[in-house]
């Protein structure tokens, strides 16, 4: 290599290899993380379903039903073009969805779940409960389905966990 060459072809390789470096240790900076949670709803826990009931009554029952029974003609949009909020009970599909999905989708709203723009009526509750009063909301809505539910849904757990 000439030396001429050496001194156009060196700066871009060295900046290659920066650049190369950033994107293999810090990916983050360039690709948005997958949302991760690593919690479990707990039905057997009879304080934590305490402690859910009481979030549920005060944050989710308004939209989602005191029995957990969901909007009237949940599975049509509603005037303005927006879905109403589907029951929490078995008639629902809130059992279809892995613990994960369920608590990520209550803290960060379903846009940030499906990563792209979804207008929607259910709040995000980010900024409005903890993790560990989410988890006990959701917990205390899986201790309202029957046992066959339930395990069926610990079935849709353990093959979200084998996917990962
Ligand atoms: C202002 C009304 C409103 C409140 C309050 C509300 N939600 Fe929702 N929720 C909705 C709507 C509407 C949907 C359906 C969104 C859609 O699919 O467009 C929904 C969907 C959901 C889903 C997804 C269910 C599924 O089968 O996909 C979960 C889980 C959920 N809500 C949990 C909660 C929890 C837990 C609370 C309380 C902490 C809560 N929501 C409070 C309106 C509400």
């Amino acid at each position: 290599m000439s030396l001429n060459m050496k001194k156009i072809v060196m700066p871009i390789l060295f900046v290659f290899f920066v650049l190369g470096s950033i994107f293999y240790f810090a990916p983050s900076l360039f690709f948005d993380e997958p949302l991760r949670a690593d919690i479990s709803l707990k039905p057997d826990d009879q304080g934590l379903v305490d402690l859910g009931k009481l979030v549920y009554k005060n944050n989710c029952a308004s939209c989602h039903g005191v029995n957990l029974e969901g909007q009237e003609q949940w599975r049509q949009p509603d005037a303005d073009g927006y879905m109403p909020a589907p029951p929490h009970d078995e008639s629902g599909h809130t059992w279809h969805h892995p613990d994960e999905y369920l608590f990520l989708m209550t803290k960060y709203g379903l846009e940030e779940i499906i990563g792209q723009e979804y207008p929607n009526n259910m709040p995000a509750y980010n900024n409005l409960l903890s993790d560990q009063e989410i988890v006990a909301a959701l917990s205390y809505i899986k201790s309202r389905w029957s046992i066959k539910v339930r395990l069926q849904h610990d079935k849709i757990n353990t093959m979200s966990k084998e996917q990962r």
